[in-house]
């Protein structure tokens, strides 16, 4: 019976003792939590190195907030939720000092200060050019725009009439070989311009004269590619009709041409053929690639064909309604591609299509 007393004592004693202790540790992790939250508080953060600092002491892995956590073991399950609570609300608190004094560190220049310098050259910004063509079509254009001719355009799809018959090329005419053509339709009505000659025609059925035009646009021919030809290029072509207009006209206007563009007036001017013009001529210039000592841009002579030209043929004016008699005149045409290939000394003339930039970027500056 006395043994039993004694061991109910014990019993009420240890109970007394779980409380008080558990009383204790309440205490303890609540007062933890107010000073790991003063602290917090207090932290002095004064440039971007203490930012990382508070960071790694409070926030990081092994910081203080994750070292709180684990007081939990000790806290009783009834006060688990507040303990949660508190710990939170410091955890927040902590994070908002770290991420706003961070933003005020690094905006104020102090790290940029370390990773950027200011005074370095900025980026160059990578802007376009004319494509060497573009470039040489406006050249050829400025320089007759400046002996008064004006521009005029047509269309690339054309019917037989403007782009051979009215030029004095009817149907089965042998010289209609010299321009392998796209034919778009069976008939053989509809084709891809194989020069733009057609649009001097359109412009002397007009019948306003005199006219004194220049035709840049692309035409088509059915040619082998190779370093030399396409079947895609760009041609300009010119037309002065007026009364009393010579061969010497013709032969002055060539002569400026070449001294405004190849800076040289040394032009070959021989007899050819072309069967809306009568006289015809065919118009070299020294070939600047090889510089005369041949190669196969200028076939081994030394020389190379820029342009067509000669007095327009009077029934090339008949077919337009232009009285022959009263009026005359001269027309002449060349490719834009040879031309572009003398001046800047390119060899191989597919690299226009090519879309290489290493090609192209050196003719940014030109444009
Ligand atoms: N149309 C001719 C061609 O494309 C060029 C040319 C135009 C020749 C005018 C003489 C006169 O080949």
């Amino acid at each position: 019976m006395f043994f039993l007393f004694i061991c109910f004592f014990i019993r009420i004693g240890r109970k007394n003792q779980t409380l008080q202790g558990q009383k204790l540790i309440e205490v303890n992790w609540k007062q933890k939590i107010e000073e790991l939250k003063l602290e917090i508080e207090q932290y002095k953060i004064e440039n971007a190195s203490s930012v990382e600092k508070f960071r790694i002491a409070y926030l990081g892995t092994k910081g203080r907030l994750k070292d709180s956590m684990s007081l939990i073991a000790q806290v009783p399950s009834e006060s688990k939720k507040e303990f949660g609570l508190l710990i939170n609300d410091v955890k927040k608190m902590a994070e908002t000092k770290w991420t706003e004094t961070k933003d005020r560190y690094e905006n104020n220049g102090e790290q940029k200060s370390i990773d950027f310098d200011l005074t370095a050259p900025s980026f160059q910004s990578l802007s376009g050019g004319h494509h060497p063509i573009s470039i040489v079509r406006r050249r050829i254009i400025s320089i007759f725009e400046r002996i008064g001719f004006t521009v005029e355009e047509g269309p690339e799809i054309e019917d037989d009439w403007h782009n051979f018959t009215a030029l004095n090329l009817p149907k089965n005419h042998p010289a209609r070989d010299m321009q392998d053509t796209f034919f778009l339709t069976p008939d053989l009505e509809w084709m891809l311009r194989t020069h733009t000659s057609n649009v001097q025609i359109r412009a002397m059925e007009r019948n306003e004269l005199p006219l004194r035009i220049i035709n840049p646009g692309r035409v088509y021919r059915n040619e082998t590619i190779s370093a030399r030809a396409h079947c895609t290029f760009h041609q300009v072509e010119g037309l002065y009709i007026d009364e009393g207009v010579s061969f010497a006209d013709l032969k002055q206007v060539i002569y400026f041409f070449a001294k405004e563009l190849f800076g040289s007036e040394n032009i070959r001017m021989r007899p050819s053929y072309f069967p809306f013009t009568e006289p015809s001529a065919e118009v070299d210039v020294p070939c600047f690639i090889c510089e005369q000592k041949g190669c196969n841009i200028c076939k081994y002579t030394g020389w190379v064909e820029i342009l067509g030209c000669g007095m327009v043929d009077p029934a090339v004016l008949k077919n337009c309604n232009i009285d022959s008699e009263k009026y005359n005149g001269f027309a002449f045409g060349m490719g834009i591609e040879r031309i572009t290939m003398l001046l800047y000394q390119i060899d191989d003339l597919r690299l226009f299509w090519q879309n290489d930039i290493r090609f192209l970027q050196q003719f940014r500056s030109n444009s």
